[in-house]
């Protein structure tokens, strides 16, 4: 399919599983946007969008929708999972988190998720959050060199989420793999037949796990985030278990794998740039300019998919019920109507324009404990570690074309 594609397009086709695609996505996203800003790829079964003022609005408009029970594609995941005996699978799929509701069912759930989330309760995590990287950061004593995920990216946002929601430390290191082996199939690239199955085992271990506190604290809920949850009631309405399951499935998910490729990204991308690792070791009241950079430069979610709700006419175009579109966030950000040179990594870029975190109604909730838990990481990085180098000038990119980050990177300290 991808052969036919080239033809139709005069040598370029959109191949996830090529390495030049891992290395660089971006060029492929350019080249897409100059032929259409709106690119079907056939071989993906998806319309890729990248620009940024398309993407922004689609983010937006009820149009657009993430619930993908009501669609065509439906049929086929149900079938697949009661197949393959994946009972709790199909039972969330049935009650999704938010991540994939839309309004009202979203609007309703994400008001009571957001009462975890005010900014004077992030703020007040940050003396715990200091200690944890300090913690982290005291594997590496008398080391001049370490593998930075293993050490921090990885163990630290795990850790703060775990933290916020309540969860036992003993847990931590069985959850961080139940998390891992999840996303082997959320964009994994050639995900194969045992990956498939550790990703969805993990899944299943993850709800049960959820299930099992839950109806521990039910009694006794505490004042941590499961807690909150359980108490959680807005005008009489409450979340039913399942909606729980699914919500702690989605904050241990989405806020820990993100964040840790937020510190990877970021400081991969500074290491490339020394000129501006001297900038800004020097002035730290540029760090929270340049978190913004890296999430443009170097996203960890590259992509969210949204579904045309009803057949609609769209930029010209006709689309039918439930296409699925890739709203691509990496794409965007180097959009140059939305940013000047948007190839250049600069720290000191003003305005930086992304929609990393999403946008409109979907837009990430975690967004602020991301930037403060980062902004902590690179001061301490930073003020311990002023020297840091790569130990190899190009790691291993992960195969995943949904988020995009590092197994490892290995770095030495002068
Ligand atoms: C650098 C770190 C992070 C990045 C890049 C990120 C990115 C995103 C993006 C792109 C979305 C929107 C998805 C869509 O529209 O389809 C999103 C939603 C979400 N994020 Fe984050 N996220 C990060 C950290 C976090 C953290 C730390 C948490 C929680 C602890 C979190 C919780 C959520 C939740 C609950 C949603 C769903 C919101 C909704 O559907 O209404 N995220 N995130």
């Amino acid at each position: 399919m991808v052969i036919f594609e080239r033809l139709a397009n005069r040598g370029f086709a959109l191949d996830i599983f090529s390495k030049k695609f891992q290395k660089n996505p971006y060029q492929t996203y350019s080249k897409m946007r100059s032929i259409n800003p709106i690119y079907h790829s056939k071989p993906t079964f998806l319309r890729w969008v990248t620009k940024m003022s398309l993407v922004q609005e689609m983010l937006r408009d009820e149009r657009f929708s993430v619930d993908d029970r009501k669609y065509p594609i439906a049929k086929l995941r149900r079938k697949e999972l009661a197949r393959d005996g994946r009972d709790i699978m199909l039972d969330q799929f049935e009650n999704p988190s938010i991540l994939k509701l839309d309004p009202p069912d979203h609007s309703r759930i994400r008001k009571l998720v957001s009462y975890g989330f005010t900014n004077r309760y992030i703020k007040s995590l940050e003396t715990q959050i200091d200690e944890t990287i300090d913690q982290c950061l005291d594997f590496t004593h008398n080391q001049d060199q370490f593998d930075l995920m293993g050490v921090l990216a990885k163990p630290l946002p795990a850790i703060v989420i775990a933290k916020m929601m309540g969860l036992p430390d003993s847990d931590l290191n069985q959850f961080q793999t139940w998390s891992e082996n999840l996303l082997q199939e959320v964009g994994g690239i050639g995900s194969s037949v045992r990956k498939r199955k550790l990703a969805r085992d993990a899944y299943e271990d993850l709800i049960r796990y959820f299930e099992k506190i839950i109806i521990e604290r039910k009694d006794n809920p505490g004042d941590d985030f499961i807690g909150k949850l359980i108490q959680a009631e807005e005008e009489g309405d409450k979340l039913n278990v399942k909606e729980m399951y699914g919500t702690c499935l989605l904050l241990l998910i989405a806020g820990h794998e993100t964040t840790t490729r937020l510190i990877g990204n970021g400081l991969y991308s500074l290491m490339k740039n020394p000129d501006q690792y001297e900038l800004i070791k020097k002035d730290f009241s540029l760090i929270p300019n340049a978190i913004e950079e890296m999430l443009r430069y170097e996203p960890p979610v590259h992509a969210t998919v949204r579904f045309a709700y009803a057949d609609m006419d769209y930029e010209g175009k006709f689309y039918k019920r439930g296409t699925p579109f890739a709203i691509s966030i990496a794409g965007a950000n180097r959009d140059p109507e939305a940013n000047k040179h948007p190839n250049e990594f600069n720290i000191l870029r003003e305005h930086v324009k992304h929609v990393s975190f999403g946008y409109g109604p979907h837009m990430c909730i975690g967004a602020s404990l991301a930037r403060i838990e980062s902004k902590l990481v690179f001061e301490k990085i930073f003020e311990r570690f002023p020297d840091l180098k790569l130990l190899e000038s190009e790691p291993n990119w992960q195969k995943n074309f949904i988020f995009r980050g590092f197994d490892n990177l290995l770095v030495k300290t002068h």
